[in-house]
Protein backbone atom coordinates (compact mmCIF):
# COMPACT_ATOMS: atom_id res chain seq x y z
CA UNK A 1 0.00 0.00 0.00
CA UNK A 2 1.23 3.61 -0.88
CA UNK A 3 1.30 5.64 1.92
CA UNK A 4 1.24 9.34 -0.16
CA UNK A 5 0.96 12.77 1.29
CA UNK A 6 -0.52 15.22 -0.96
CA UNK A 7 0.36 18.67 1.01
CA UNK A 8 -2.88 21.49 -0.11
CA UNK A 9 -1.16 24.94 -0.89
CA UNK A 10 -4.27 26.12 0.14
CA UNK A 11 -2.98 26.49 3.75
CA UNK A 12 0.52 27.95 2.27
CA UNK A 13 1.57 32.06 2.64
CA UNK A 14 0.26 33.08 -0.96
CA UNK A 15 3.00 35.80 -1.06
CA UNK A 16 5.75 33.09 -0.57
CA UNK A 17 4.34 30.16 -2.66
CA UNK A 18 7.89 29.32 -4.19
CA UNK A 19 9.14 29.20 -0.68
CA UNK A 20 6.13 26.34 0.07
CA UNK A 21 6.71 24.76 -2.94
CA UNK A 22 11.02 24.63 -1.99
CA UNK A 23 9.62 23.11 1.26
CA UNK A 24 7.66 20.43 -0.08
CA UNK A 25 10.49 20.01 -2.83
CA UNK A 26 12.56 19.10 0.12
CA UNK A 27 9.89 16.41 1.72
CA UNK A 28 8.74 12.92 1.18
CA UNK A 29 5.60 14.65 0.09
CA UNK A 30 5.20 13.08 -3.27
CA UNK A 31 2.26 15.20 -4.57
CA UNK A 32 1.33 18.98 -4.77
CA UNK A 33 -2.49 19.28 -3.39
CA UNK A 34 -3.84 22.46 -5.66
CA UNK A 35 -7.42 23.21 -4.88
CA UNK A 36 -9.47 25.20 -7.04
CA UNK A 37 -12.63 26.82 -6.16
CA UNK A 38 -15.32 29.09 -8.20
CA UNK A 39 -17.12 30.54 -5.30
CA UNK A 40 -20.61 29.05 -7.06
CA UNK A 41 -19.63 25.16 -6.17
CA UNK A 42 -18.07 25.82 -2.74
CA UNK A 43 -18.72 29.10 -0.84
CA UNK A 44 -15.24 30.00 -1.50
CA UNK A 45 -12.36 31.27 -4.22
CA UNK A 46 -9.10 30.51 -3.98
CA UNK A 47 -6.84 30.19 -7.27
CA UNK A 48 -7.04 28.94 -10.66
CA UNK A 49 -4.70 28.56 -14.12
CA UNK A 50 -2.08 30.81 -13.60
CA UNK A 51 -1.02 29.34 -10.15
CA UNK A 52 -1.35 25.65 -11.38
CA UNK A 53 0.98 26.81 -14.57
CA UNK A 54 3.59 28.68 -11.91
CA UNK A 55 3.93 25.59 -9.63
CA UNK A 56 4.26 23.43 -12.41
CA UNK A 57 7.51 25.36 -12.94
CA UNK A 58 8.35 24.88 -9.27
CA UNK A 59 8.67 21.04 -9.32
CA UNK A 60 9.18 17.78 -11.04
CA UNK A 61 6.68 16.37 -8.13
CA UNK A 62 2.81 15.27 -8.96
CA UNK A 63 0.48 18.22 -9.70
CA UNK A 64 -2.52 16.81 -8.01
CA UNK A 65 -5.23 19.14 -8.67
CA UNK A 66 -9.22 18.87 -7.46
CA UNK A 67 -11.27 21.15 -9.06
CA UNK A 68 -14.08 22.20 -6.39
CA UNK A 69 -15.63 24.23 -9.75
CA UNK A 70 -19.25 23.34 -11.36
CA UNK A 71 -18.87 22.43 -14.83
CA UNK A 72 -15.59 21.33 -14.62
CA UNK A 73 -15.76 19.67 -17.92
CA UNK A 74 -14.92 22.96 -19.60
CA UNK A 75 -11.59 23.31 -18.50
CA UNK A 76 -9.93 19.45 -18.75
CA UNK A 77 -7.84 20.74 -21.73
CA UNK A 78 -6.62 24.02 -20.18
CA UNK A 79 -5.55 22.26 -16.62
CA UNK A 80 -4.03 19.51 -18.91
CA UNK A 81 -2.02 22.95 -20.43
CA UNK A 82 -1.23 24.25 -17.12
CA UNK A 83 0.63 20.82 -15.94
CA UNK A 84 -1.93 18.74 -13.86
CA UNK A 85 -1.13 15.01 -13.68
CA UNK A 86 -4.33 14.14 -11.37
CA UNK A 87 -7.54 16.00 -12.27
CA UNK A 88 -10.10 15.03 -9.61
CA UNK A 89 -13.56 16.32 -10.48
CA UNK A 90 -17.20 16.28 -8.05
CA UNK A 91 -19.84 13.74 -8.94
CA UNK A 92 -21.75 16.75 -7.50
CA UNK A 93 -20.35 19.06 -9.90
CA UNK A 94 -20.39 17.48 -13.14
CA UNK A 95 -24.13 16.04 -14.92
CA UNK A 96 -22.21 14.51 -17.70
CA UNK A 97 -19.52 12.46 -15.34
CA UNK A 98 -18.89 9.37 -17.04
CA UNK A 99 -18.09 11.34 -20.18
CA UNK A 100 -15.70 14.18 -18.22
CA UNK A 101 -13.53 11.22 -16.59
CA UNK A 102 -13.42 10.11 -20.09
CA UNK A 103 -11.96 13.58 -21.36
CA UNK A 104 -9.70 13.61 -18.29
CA UNK A 105 -8.09 10.53 -19.54
CA UNK A 106 -7.98 11.12 -23.54
CA UNK A 107 -6.17 14.76 -22.62
CA UNK A 108 -3.20 12.28 -20.86
CA UNK A 109 -4.20 12.79 -17.34
CA UNK A 110 -5.30 10.53 -14.25
CA UNK A 111 -8.74 11.19 -13.71
CA UNK A 112 -10.10 11.55 -10.11
CA UNK A 113 -13.89 11.70 -8.65
CA UNK A 114 -14.48 13.37 -5.08
CA UNK A 115 -17.24 12.62 -3.20
CA UNK A 116 -18.75 15.20 -0.87
CA UNK A 117 -19.85 13.99 3.08
CA UNK A 118 -23.05 13.49 2.04
CA UNK A 119 -22.70 11.58 -1.38
CA UNK A 120 -22.75 7.96 -1.30
CA UNK A 121 -19.98 5.65 -2.17
CA UNK A 122 -22.49 4.25 -4.84
CA UNK A 123 -22.20 7.09 -6.74
CA UNK A 124 -19.47 5.77 -8.35
CA UNK A 125 -20.52 2.09 -8.84
CA UNK A 126 -20.84 2.70 -12.88
CA UNK A 127 -17.96 4.99 -13.20
CA UNK A 128 -14.98 2.89 -11.41
CA UNK A 129 -13.47 1.71 -14.57
CA UNK A 130 -13.04 5.16 -15.46
CA UNK A 131 -11.89 6.16 -12.06
CA UNK A 132 -8.13 6.39 -11.13
CA UNK A 133 -8.58 8.25 -7.56
CA UNK A 134 -11.48 8.20 -5.60
CA UNK A 135 -11.44 11.44 -3.25
CA UNK A 136 -13.29 11.09 0.26
CA UNK A 137 -14.20 14.43 1.49
CA UNK A 138 -13.69 14.19 5.31
CA UNK A 139 -14.79 17.74 5.41
CA UNK A 140 -17.46 20.18 3.52
CA UNK A 141 -15.30 21.31 0.88
CA UNK A 142 -14.26 25.17 0.78
CA UNK A 143 -12.03 25.85 3.61
CA UNK A 144 -8.53 24.22 5.20
CA UNK A 145 -8.42 23.96 8.71
CA UNK A 146 -11.66 22.33 9.79
CA UNK A 147 -12.63 19.10 11.75
CA UNK A 148 -11.87 15.75 10.38
CA UNK A 149 -15.44 13.92 10.07
CA UNK A 150 -15.34 10.83 11.88
CA UNK A 151 -17.79 8.79 9.76
CA UNK A 152 -15.44 9.17 6.97
CA UNK A 153 -13.31 6.62 7.91
CA UNK A 154 -15.91 3.68 7.51
CA UNK A 155 -16.78 5.64 4.00
CA UNK A 156 -13.21 4.78 3.39
CA UNK A 157 -13.72 1.36 4.15
CA UNK A 158 -16.97 1.30 1.57
CA UNK A 159 -14.90 2.67 -1.13
CA UNK A 160 -12.17 0.38 -0.50
CA UNK A 161 -14.64 -2.29 -0.99
CA UNK A 162 -15.78 -1.04 -3.89
CA UNK A 163 -13.36 -0.48 -5.73
CA UNK A 164 -11.98 -4.55 -4.71
CA UNK A 165 -15.42 -5.58 -5.96
CA UNK A 166 -15.04 -3.63 -9.25
CA UNK A 167 -11.23 -4.84 -9.29
CA UNK A 168 -9.99 -1.37 -10.02
CA UNK A 169 -6.72 -0.56 -9.02
CA UNK A 170 -7.81 3.37 -8.24
CA UNK A 171 -6.00 4.90 -5.34
CA UNK A 172 -8.30 6.34 -2.29
CA UNK A 173 -7.37 9.98 -1.61
CA UNK A 174 -9.01 11.30 2.00
CA UNK A 175 -8.93 15.45 2.02
CA UNK A 176 -9.82 17.43 5.05
CA UNK A 177 -9.20 17.47 9.17
CA UNK A 178 -6.24 15.22 8.35
CA UNK A 179 -3.32 15.29 10.77
CA UNK A 180 -0.54 13.68 13.14
CA UNK A 181 -3.39 11.65 15.42
CA UNK A 182 -5.43 10.53 12.72
CA UNK A 183 -3.08 9.83 9.54
CA UNK A 184 -2.92 6.31 11.11
CA UNK A 185 -6.33 5.51 11.35
CA UNK A 186 -6.75 6.98 8.12
CA UNK A 187 -4.35 4.78 6.45
CA UNK A 188 -5.54 1.84 7.74
CA UNK A 189 -8.93 2.00 6.45
CA UNK A 190 -7.50 1.92 2.57
CA UNK A 191 -6.00 5.59 2.28
CA UNK A 192 -3.66 5.60 -0.07
CA UNK A 193 -3.17 9.41 -0.52
CA UNK A 194 -3.90 11.89 2.07
CA UNK A 195 -4.41 15.66 1.57
CA UNK A 196 -3.06 18.15 4.47
CA UNK A 197 -3.19 21.74 4.33
CA UNK A 198 -3.18 23.03 7.66
CA UNK A 199 -1.39 19.90 9.41
CA UNK A 200 1.45 20.62 7.39
CA UNK A 201 1.47 24.32 6.24
CA UNK A 202 0.49 25.42 9.94
CA UNK A 203 2.89 23.63 11.14
CA UNK A 204 6.33 25.10 12.63
CA UNK A 205 8.62 22.42 10.83
CA UNK A 206 6.36 21.79 7.84
CA UNK A 207 9.14 19.13 5.97
CA UNK A 208 8.95 17.44 9.67
CA UNK A 209 5.16 17.45 9.98
CA UNK A 210 5.21 15.60 6.15
CA UNK A 211 7.66 13.10 7.70
CA UNK A 212 5.17 12.38 10.80
CA UNK A 213 2.21 11.66 8.64
CA UNK A 214 4.14 9.21 6.68
CA UNK A 215 5.24 7.04 9.59
CA UNK A 216 1.95 8.03 11.12
C1 LIG B 1 -11.00 21.77 1.40
C2 LIG B 1 -9.85 21.39 0.51
C3 LIG B 1 -8.73 20.76 1.23
C4 LIG B 1 -8.12 21.63 2.30
C5 LIG B 1 -7.62 20.71 3.37
O1 LIG B 1 -12.07 22.15 0.64
O2 LIG B 1 -10.27 20.45 -0.49
O3 LIG B 1 -7.74 20.25 0.35
O4 LIG B 1 -7.07 22.43 1.85
O5 LIG B 1 -7.15 21.46 4.42
P1 LIG B 1 -6.95 20.87 5.88
O6 LIG B 1 -5.94 19.75 5.74
O7 LIG B 1 -6.45 22.03 6.64
O8 LIG B 1 -8.29 20.36 6.32
ZN1 LIG C 1 -8.65 19.45 -1.70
Amino acid sequence: MPRIISPSFLSADFLHLGDAARTVNDSRAEWFHLDVMDGVFVPNISFGLPVVSALRKATDKVLDVHLMIVQPERYVADFKAAGADYLTVHVEASTHLHRTLQSIRDAGMRAGVALNPHTPVSAIEEVAALTDMVLIMSVNPGFGGQRFIASSLDKVSRAKDLLLRKNSPALIQVDGGVNADNAAQIFAAGADVLVAGNAVFGAEDPVAAIQQLIEA
